[in-house]
């Protein structure tokens, strides 16, 4: 993402993201009835869809910036199904880099995120607009809701339950606005743009939204010419801003926090006339460059005191995870329940041997481990038995990958037996290098 004098691809055989799983696969595969040891459980009937980065040909400069491919499972009556799709963009079919791509807000590599809001599909990069894709996962075509949207979209919006609203926000680095909040209605419609103002670019990778409120994290990855990209600049200070969902820049409230990174929140809500966040926070990040992504993240809480004018920082837990979720049902709300995917110190990004289970009521962890060391795991996402089952009653789709072997396995867990053995492991016909975030879908329709 760097501007100037920074080669445009980099070495295959240097490149951490080229080997091992983290390197790309050549086939786009369609397969039904994937053999299951266990059983699939009957109450789960959807589709679980995970993004990820698969550079085609030319070794992209940095992870993040391989073409986004989709893997798609299919679960119906304990049967599971399998495809995945590249993500048909001018980035993939003209093999662009990120360099050249950043500006034109339709080159998107579509790599981060796939969710579905108003019947569409739509899978995300937080430096372009979405592309669509179709329940066969096959490309439709870029979307700016009508033209209304005129600043990339973060890969992490929300979708608030009560509402069907999307709300989300765009940053960018090389001209203003810096940040721009948006909000979609049920219908998909852009109903919503407003400028807020940050004092400078900034990387901001998620946001999170409370019942009334949308709240946004200007924390120091900086963006300066001078140093060729982004960097971690203590000195910039770090803000938690809080904006009724509706508002505008005006009312906007800023609230000074410890400088540090936060790549992922887990949830946030408000409790009476504080404000509940949760977030995996780091000291700090790419220190030595974009691609130093070193000290990682821990579970903390911030509370804010909206009376007082105060935050209050708390770390929960001193494991060190990322890639945080709650029920989807709960983003917004009180959340009792998160899963964090582990990591270990010093590894790469998705070097993952455990999902920790979160109790955030109780203040207890449960860790369920994957292997004896070679088998790594990606973002643990919960599918519900039901619209109408409780907050943990369902189970954790999680991928992980054996290096020994070579192989993907989908398992699915009992969200309530979490320390237990997989209800289901579903071996697949090809790895699935480790990627970005993929949520499940009870209908695609
Ligand atoms: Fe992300």
């Amino acid at each position: 993402m760097t501007v100037e004098q920074v080669p445009m691809t980099a070495d295959r055989d240097t490149a951490w993201w080229m080997q091992g799983n983290y390197a790309p696969i050549e086939h786009e595969l369609t397969v039904e009835d994937l053999p299951v040891r266990g059983r699939v459980p009957d109450e789960l009937t959807g589709s679980y869809i995970r993004n990820g980065f698969n550079p085609p040909r030319t070794v992209p400069f940095h992870w993040f910036f391989g073409a986004g491919m989709v893997h798609g499972f299919d679960l119906r009556d304990g049967a599971v199904s399998y495809r995945n799709r590249y993500i048909r963009t001018p980035y993939l079919e003209h093999d662009l880099d990120l360099i050249t791509a950043v500006g034109d807000l339709r080159l998107s590599p579509a790599n981060t995120n796939i969710i579905r809001h108003a019947g569409r599909l739509l899978a995300l990069e937080e430096a372009h607009v979405p592309w669509e894709i179709d329940a066969q996962l096959d490309t439709v075509g870029s979307v700016d809701f009508g033209g209304r949207l005129t600043t990339p979209m973060t890969a992490h919006p929300k979708l608030c339950r009560v509402t069907g609203e999307l709300l989300f926000f765009g940053y960018q680095f090389l001209s203003e606005p810096y940040l721009t909040y948006h909000r979609l209605d049920a219908q998909g419609n852009l109903v919503q743009s407003e400028v807020i103002d940050i004092p400078r670019p900034v990387m901001m990778h998620d946001f999170t939204i409370t019942e009334h409120f949308a709240i946004f994290y200007d924390l120091p990855i900086v963006f300066a010419y001078e140093h060729g990209g982004f960097r971690f600049d203590r000195s910039a200070g770090a803000r938690v801003g809080v904006m009724p969902r509706n508002g505008t820049n005006a009312d906007v409230t800023w609230y000074e926090v410890e400088p540090c990174t936060v790549f992922h929140t887990l949830n946030s809500y408000e409790r009476g006339d504080e404000i509940v966040i949760q977030v995996c926070r780091a000291r700090s990040l790419m220190d030595g460059g974009m691609d130093d992504l070193g000290d990682q993240a821990t579970l903390w809480q911030w509370t804010i005191d909206r009376t007082a004018g105060t935050v209050t920082e708390t770390q929960l837990d001193d494991r060190m995870g990322d890639f945080p979720r709650v029920d989807d049902r709960r983003v917004g709300l009180p959340a009792r329940y998160g899963y964090v995917t582990g990591l270990l110190p010093g590894s790469h990004p998705i070097l993952a041997p455990h999902v920790i289970r979160y109790d955030l009521d109780a203040g207890t962890q449960i860790v369920q481990a994957f292997g004896g060391g070679s088998t790594h795991v990606g973002e643990a996402v919960f599918a519900p038995a039901g619209p109408d089952a409780a907050e943990d009653e369902g189970w954790i789709l999680v991928l992980s990958h054996e290096d020994t072997t070579e192989t993907t396995t989908l398992n699915i867990l009992d969200a309530q037996d979490f320390a237990a053995p997989p209800v289901a492991t579903i071996d697949l016909p090809q790895r699935i290098p480790f990627g970005a975030h993929g949520n499940w879908m009870p209908t695609l329709a």
